[in-house]
């Protein structure tokens, strides 16, 4: 199967891009390498350095001719949401229909694009699932639900199948803990460095933290489901990608001072603008759909992200 993915110099597409080529796919990336990363290609994956949002997306797809795309590429961090909401939106949602619109005009046989656990804001339940009320807490939440209605308006009816994945908060080895990374990535590079990690609020807030190789293993499953998984409805196409249960981030810090060794101090600081309180999503949609659950048990998977931060 010839695989496109666009972000595939980023945390989750580099992750994707390497377990793919150890398999029976061809690989193609496009990626403007704002937040990716050249060492993150591998050797025999056909890439493109490219804007979503340029002119030349179409071309450029029609030429990898893949049989599935997978669009991975986005400004992902909410700060910068929050500070610049007019370039959010243009590489979140124009980005994406740009991507919809040069998948079904090269006849790809589906996309699945990123969405994610941002999308529904401060819960009134939980675990969430993909029905629940979405009040997303910041642009960059709002730009990833308007992308889920941009795929579905590009691509219902035209041939191409599609899904947007919402992913939980995904951590593991390549995640960039130079900028705004996850929670994981930061308190590893800091505790490495036996520097204080910052942890931003009352450490008892809530996430849904997965194990990027669980991620992977998602997306491969999406790729390989025989039936359409664009389900009617306005959630019929989205599918939780997480693992249902919900951790505190102090949880997570003292299991990874423990992993870690990193007995220091922690530099604890006000919450941020936008962040939410709690998060769990329920998988159960993906797995009745495509036989998907993480597996990574949550200790080995914090085991081998701080190995690969210690390297
Ligand atoms: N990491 C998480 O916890 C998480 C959670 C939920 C959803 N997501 C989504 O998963 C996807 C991948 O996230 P990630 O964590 O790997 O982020 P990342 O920043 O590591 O990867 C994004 C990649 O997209 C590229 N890119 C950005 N804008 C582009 C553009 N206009 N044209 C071409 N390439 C562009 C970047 O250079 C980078 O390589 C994103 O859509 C993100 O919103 C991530």
């Amino acid at each position: 199967m010839r695989v496109l993915i666009t972000g595939g110099a980023g945390f989750i597409g580099s992750n994707l891009l390497w377990t793919l080529l150890t398999g029976d796919y061809e690989v193609g990336v496009i990626d403007d390498f704002s937040t990716g990363h050249f060492d993150n290609l591998h050797p025999a994956a056909w890439f493109r350095t490219l804007d979503v949002t340029g002119p030349h997306l179409a071309s450029t797809v029609a030429e990898f001719a893949p049989d599935a795309l997978v669009h991975l590429a986005a400004q992902t961090s909410v700060p910068v949401s929050i500070a610049d909401p007019e370039h959010d939106r243009l590489v979140n949602v124009e980005g994406t229909r740009a991507v919809a619109r040069a998948a079904a005009a090269a006849g790809v046989r589906r996309v699945l694009s990123a969405s994610s656990a941002a999308v529904y804001g401060e819960p009134a339940m939980l675990p969430l699932v993909e029905t629940a009320e979405k009040r997303p807490a910041n642009p960059y939440g709002r730009s990833k639900l308007e992308a889920e209605s941009v795929l579905a308006e590009e691509l219902r009816g035209t041939g191409t199948d599609f899904v947007s994945l919402r992913f939980a908060n995904v951590f593991g080895p390549r995640q960039d803990a130079s900028g705004e990374g996850g929670v994981v990535a930061l308190f590893a590079a800091r505790m490495q460095a036996k520097e204080a990690p910052v942890l931003y609020g009352s450490g008892r807030q809530t996430r849904d933290f997965i194990y990027v190789g669980d991620v992977v293993s998602a997306i491969m499953a999406a790729l390989d489901a025989p039936q359409s998984l664009a389900l009617e409805g306005l959630d019929g196409p989205a599918y939780n990608i997480s693992t249902g249960a919900e951790r505190s981030v102090e949880e997570l810090s003292s299991a990874m001072r423990m992993s870690a060794s990193y007995f220091g101090p922690i530099d604890r600081r006000p919450a941020r603008a936008g962040d939410i309180e709690r998060s769990a999503l329920d998988p159960s949609k993906a797995q009745a759909a495509f036989g998907w659950q993480a597996r990574a048990p949550f200790e080995t998977a914090l085991g081998r992200t701080i190995g690969w931060f210690a390297r």
